[in-house]
């Protein structure tokens, strides 16, 4: 079976309505794939500062994230499910990323460019907004983030499956937004 790393980010956990939208979608990619899953609550992830920056610069680089690097490397699809915060995604999923944007692993460069080294050739998003924000509006910075880091590993399409208004509507509109961006991330499952 081809491999699908979930990297769950999802920080609010048994509250987390990203995580009610993610959690029967990623049930569904288990019947095509083996799913291996990051949930960044439980990792314990250091700030890339410059003791690290440093010690990386000179060849010294965790193994544990070495092998979370290569995970996201040789994954046939990712998932990420993350909340929207402050415009963008939670900062200990940008510094899940950073950790595993590793030069030779997830991506390379010649004597231009960088370029990606990932195998992915595609990836979902699944998130929720508190305010009435579309996807990829000036105001949203997580998608067009994503969009850019795919480009920098090499990832092919990214999908995104979203509910926004959620922090203005009653508890039953926020039941129906659930309901139906699992029906859209169901959907796409079938070409994914
Ligand atoms: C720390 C934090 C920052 C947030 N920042 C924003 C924001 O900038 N824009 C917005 O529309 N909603 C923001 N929200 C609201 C969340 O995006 C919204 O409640 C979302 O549904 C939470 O997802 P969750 O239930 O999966 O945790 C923020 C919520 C938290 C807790």
């Amino acid at each position: 079976m081809k491999k699908l790393l979930y990297i769950d980010g999802c920080i609010r956990d048994e509250l987390s309505r990203t995580k009610k939208i993610a959690t029967p979608i990623i049930n569904a990619l288990k019947e095509k794939y083996d799913v291996e899953t990051f949930v960044l609550n439980d990792m314990n992830l250091s700030v890339v500062q410059k003791e690290l920056i440093t010690k990386r610069n000179n060849g010294e680089i965790d193994k544990e994230v070495i092998s979370w690097a290569e995970m996201v490397r040789d994954a046939d699809r990712i998932v990420i499910s993350a909340p929207f915060w402050d415009m963008s995604i939670p900062a200990a999923l940008k510094n899940f990323i950073e950790l595993c944007s590793i030069f030779d692993v997830t991506f390379k460069s010649n004597d231009k460019t960088c370029y990606g080294n990932c195998k992915a050739e595609k990836m979902l998003f699944i998130t929720t907004r508190g305010m009435d924000i579309d996807t990829g509006s000036n105001l949203e910075q997580a998608t067009p983030y994503l969009k850019a880091l795919s480009w920098l590993w090499g990832i092919g399409d990214l999908f995104v499956v979203s509910a926004q208004n959620m922090d203005y509507v009653s508890e039953q509109e926020i039941e129906n937004k659930i309901n139906i961006a699992i029906a859209d991330g169901l959907k796409i499952v079938k070409e994914f």
